[in-house]
């Protein structure tokens, strides 16, 4: 194992629900449904990994807004229907559900369902999942400014890493599904020193044994972090 490669934080894009549908002649839905199964499937990996503590989907970005209003809803409440079911995964798996994002613009009962998964989960241990929900880096970046200006705090790097949604450490690997090669407004901050990894395999076909070899590659890597 090279030095410095120890996965602690990983992130996902999870990217082409709506192709991988289309590709099967089915509703852009059906490719979200399938979708939510996988994030069962990868979340349960994880928290059996002897050094993964943190894992970071992007399940709905500030952007997402912008597709049909027929969408947006079913993504709300594919949402609240999944967090509802998995409570007994996230409790059988020790797996502790937190949040990034400004879910301020969500309906009261998917707030409150989001607060009482947060609640029931809070002391869980093995794993933290973590949904960047109605999240943008750079509104995320300009909230954490605003708090750190607020405290009257100088500003620095610590002191705004601190005021982020996010203080979780850095992630060590982010992977994007679909074949796309962007971050699209996804944790700028915290992926400074992040290695990326880009697949083609659309997010609902993506399975634990390529997340697996994806790691296996991730180990072979020399992470220098500046240095030489
Ligand atoms: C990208 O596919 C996916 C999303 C915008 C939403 C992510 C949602 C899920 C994986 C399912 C629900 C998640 C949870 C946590 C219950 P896309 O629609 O952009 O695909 P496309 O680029 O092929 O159109």
């Amino acid at each position: 194992m090279a030095k410095n490669n120890i996965l602690k934080h990983l992130a996902i894009i999870m990217d082409g629900n709506g192709r991988w549908a289309k590709n099967q002649g089915k509703k852009r839905t059906e490719g979200h449904k399938v979708g939510a199964e996988v994030v069962r499937e990868i979340t349960t990996y994880c928290a059996n990994h002897e050094t993964i503590e943190t894992l970071t989907l992007y399940a709905f970005s500030t952007e997402n807004w912008k597709r049909p209003k027929a969408e947006v809803s079913f993504l709300m409440k594919l949402l609240d229907n999944y967090l509802r079911k998995e409570l007994d995964v996230y409790m059988r798996e020790d797996v502790r559900f937190e949040t990034v994002g400004d879910i301020s613009a969500f309906s009261d009962k998917l707030k409150k369902t989001i607060s009482e998964t947060k609640e029931v989960t809070k002391n869980n241990k093995k794993l933290t999942q973590v949904l960047a929900l109605n999240y943008g880096s750079r509104d995320e970046i300009v909230r954490a400014a605003n708090r750190v200006i607020k405290n009257n705090e100088k500003l620095t790097e610590e002191s705004l890493s601190a005021a982020l949604d996010s203080p979780y450490t850095d992630i060590d690997l982010m992977i994007r599904t679909s074949g796309e090669q962007r971050l699209s407004n996804f944790l700028l901050w915290q992926l400074s020193y992040s290695e990326l990894y880009f697949t083609d395999t659309l997010w609902p076909d993506f399975k634990s044994d390529e997340l697996e070899s994806i790691i296996d590659e991730f180990y072979g890597r020399e992470r220098k972090f500046g240095g030489i």
